[in-house]
């Protein structure tokens, strides 16, 4: 049992395999938090003590009590209005005007199982793998309820939490209801890591000690975005890669989110995260509820490579669906960087042709292929193929491209419309604007308003026609520009406020409908690259495509900050052309592929333009992929450079049993009379001798631990860096033969 509970002691403590994390109900019925951390296996309670602090007031029934106060204490789910002048998890206006809530206590129910959220993506597990605990809490004036939600899965040291509102008699409006709130007493883990960029440079790590106030990271944009990813580490200032404490929390949203951290008078830390409240008013008719999405929660005492582990595992095992939950991806060829706008059928044939002769398993085509889709100004909208570039349509062409042995992917953008567009002349009302306000646009398109029952329900038959009339095996699902103009010609005026959440359980609907109508097919997200690299999206679409920057210096940057919550599984990488499109850098053919080996394999170039060299490369780039991919899929991921800090991007992947260790990476700069550097490999079995396959060299575990590799002597910038070790007498059942 994960989950215990003392009716008497009043007290809750929830563990998992390496943590344990506490709760209290005190006197007043208020909902303490006690401790989240290494397992104690003992009642917390005595470090929460406090003395009579001013300015910081005491709740009536505290009676003389100056000591008590809702201010000062760590709390499990804060409201505002009552005495706490800290940042609150749920607020809401009572049918009065007022915005007070006091909830305390009412009851608790625990039991086998993981809970579900109606309509939002959330952590799946069996009866036997996952327990729930539900505790009602109850506003002392009126019947507003909360019931905070944990599902816990002990083997991988998750714990997750959302938050269901139960309206009561009367109606009220609901201004924020956080997924999080999370207290950390006693000055613990005071810096935070969070993941910012923009663009062709997404997800980049950013840590810093807190300072006292709100720091916050957050996106206002529809999305999860480019800029702030819903995804948070809270750390002690000395923990590394294998040492120290950190907790990090990860969103399963893909809207608009807020993550914010108080650093208060004390001391003390509040985590709070969710739905952006900024964009955000959801009005509860009598007796009406809320979900709000979920957070997924994990302690690591060990370091950011064991809390890696934890995001890794319950993402590619729990968050991630259907038939590529574990089938093996194919290794892609997408048109996009090969022929942009300008194509016709026989140039993608022959892209088809060069790349199945050099082991490709499926052709994507990728934007342009649809309505007048010459350039970026029109065709939104409207999903039926264009006849001149495509005079066969998508059926004749994926049925040339299955002849070569391939399978066939297609590029979509459902939730966008151009105004040069047949969809926009029929239903204008379809897009998203203000009334009397001529709408933004972003990249020349308009945003569908996905709240729509029958925006929805156009989609699905207009996607369902694509994927029944042709043979499609894949869906890359993109989203090019930010969502502003917040307003829904389908919602009464004081349910505007609801927009912004209502699209994206718009989105979850139909993605949902569509996924399941159409099992087979392998769905990518995407939204300029990774602008909503989410566990939301991962629900639907078991890989997302990283970033549009192919550049393989700056995704290792990219793919390094990506690696902290998201496994190697999810992560579309492609080997492109140089001069680079988006840098003009040029990086050896060799580096780009290890680069792009760490996710899930594409190339993104015209194989044309290569030599019968590069071509030779490429094929036994891919068939080197294979014999590794299971490894570098299920295996742990270890970081084990910095690239934002360090002249190298170097990263490993190691089976389950240790039997098997992948080095891969790149090294910037080269240098002369190179001074000698090494990597220590940890995550080892220390009394077992290791064997490098290339060069025959043996190694005890306890050496790779303790002192090391050697990196290699480089010739040239961008050096690649690659080594495969084997446990002695292992036969590994991960690889196939090269
Ligand atoms: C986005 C995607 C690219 C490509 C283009 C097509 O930018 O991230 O990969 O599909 O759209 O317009």
């Amino acid at each position: 049992m994960a989950i215990y509970f003392s009716e008497k002691d009043k007290f809750i403590s929830i563990k998992t395999e390496n943590t344990e994390y506490q709760m209290k109900i005190d006197d007043y019925g208020v909902l303490r938090h006690l401790w989240y951390g290494e397992k104690v296996n003992t009642d917390m309670s005595y470090l929460i003590k406090y003395p009579d602090v001013g300015f910081s007031g005491n709740p009536y029934d505290a009676g003389n009590d100056r000591t008590y106060s809702l201010d000062t204490l760590p709390l499990e789910y804060a409201c505002g209005g009552i005495g706490d002048f800290r940042i609150s998890a749920l607020s809401l206006t009572h049918e009065n005007g007022s915005t007070a809530l006091d909830l305390r206590y009412k009851s608790c129910r625990i039991y086998k199982g993981k809970y579900s959220i109606a309509g939002l993506p959330a952590v799946y597990a069996g009866e036997n793998e996952a327990e729930t605990l539900e505790i009602t809490l109850q506003d002392i004036a009126s019947e507003v309820k909360a019931v905070l939600r944990y599902g816990v899965v002990e083997k991988y040291d998750i714990i997750t939490r959302n938050v269901k509102i139960i309206n009561g008699d009367r109606p009220v409006t609901l201004q924020k209801a956080a997924s999080l709130c999370l207290d950390i007493p006693n000055g613990n883990n005071p810096e935070w890591i969070h993941f910012h960029g923009r663009h062709i440079s997404e997800r980049l790590p950013e840590r810093r000690p807190l300072f006292h106030g709100i720091q916050e990271s957050s996106s206002s944009r529809g999305t999860s975005s480019h800029q702030q990813n819903p995804s948070v580490i809270l750390c002690s200032p000395d923990c590394t890669e294998t040492s120290g404490s950190c907790i990090g929390a990860c969103l399963v949203y893909s809207g608009s989110f807020q993550t914010q951290i108080e650093y208060d008078q004390l001391d003390q830390t509040r985590l709070v995260m969710g739905i952006n409240p900024n964009l955000f008013k959801w009005r509860l008719e009598p007796y009406g509820e809320f979900e709000t999405p979920e957070v997924i929660l994990s302690y690591s005492g060990r370091g950011f490579s064991r809390l890696s582990y934890n995001f890794h595992n319950i993402i590619r095992e729990h968050i991630c669906r259907g038939k590529y939950k574990t089938a093996e991806r194919p290794v892609l060829i997408n048109s996009w960087e090969a022929a942009y706008f300008d194509f016709d059928e026989e140039k993608i044939i022959k892209i088809a042709e060069a790349a199945a002769d050099m082991g490709l398993d499926m052709l994507v085509l990728d934007d342009g292929w649809f309505g007048e889709r010459n350039d970026d100004c029109s065709g939104l909208g409207d999903w039926f193929e264009n006849k001149k570039k495509l005079p066969e349509g998508l059926k004749g062409l994926a049925e040339k491209i299955n002849a070569l042995d391939m399978s066939f992917g297609l590029w979509i953008e459902p939730e966008m419309v151009s105004e040069n567009s047949r969809l926009y002349k029929t239903h204008p009302d379809w897009a998203i604007r203000v009334p009397n306000r001529k709408p933004t646009r972003g990249r020349f398109q308009l945003v569908l308003d996905m709240s729509r029952q029958d925006v929805q329900d156009y989609l699905f038959e207009a996607i369902s026609d694509i994927l029944k009339n042709a043979d499609i095996s894949y869906i890359k699902w993109d989203m090019n520009r930010s969502i502003c103009d917040l307003y829904s010609s389908a919602l009464e005026p004081e349910r505007q406020g609801e927009f912004s959440h209502r699209y994206v359980l718009g989105l979850y609907a139909l993605l949902e409908r569509l996924t399941s109508a159409f099992p087979d097919v392998l769905w990518e997200g995407c939204s300029g690259g990774g602008g909503r690299f989410d566990a939301g999206m991962l629900y639907y679409c078991p890989q997302i495509w990283c970033s549009d920057d192919t550049d393989a210096y700056e995704r290792t940057k990219i793919q390094y900050g990506t690696s902290f919550f998201y496994p190697v599984s999810v992560v579309g990488s492609h080997v492109s052309t140089v001069p680079n499109h988006q840098t003009g850098r040029t990086v050896p053919l060799e580096s780009r592929a290890v680069t792009a080996m760490a996710g899930s394999l594409g190339y993104e170039l015209d194989p044309n333009t290569l030599s019968d060299d590069e071509r030779a490369q490429v094929r036994a780039q891919i068939k080197k992929y294979k014999s590794y991919r299971k490894l570098i899929h299920t295996g742990k991921y270890y970081r084990l450079t910095n690239p934002l800090k360090e002249n190298s991007a170097v990263w490993k992947f190691v089976s389950e049993n240790s039997g098997e260790v992948l080095i891969q990476g790149i090294i910037f700069r080269t240098e002369p009379n190179m001074k000698q550097r090494t990597l220590k490999l940890f995550g080892l079995e220390e009394s077992s001798t290791y064997i490098n396959e290339e060069t025959g060299e043996t190694y005890t575990g306890g050496a790779l631990m303790n002192g090391g590799i050697l990196l290699p002597e480089t010739r040239g910038d961008y050096f690649p860096v690659e080594a495969y070790l084997r446990k002695m007498n292992f036969q590994p059942p991960t690889r196939l033969p090269v």
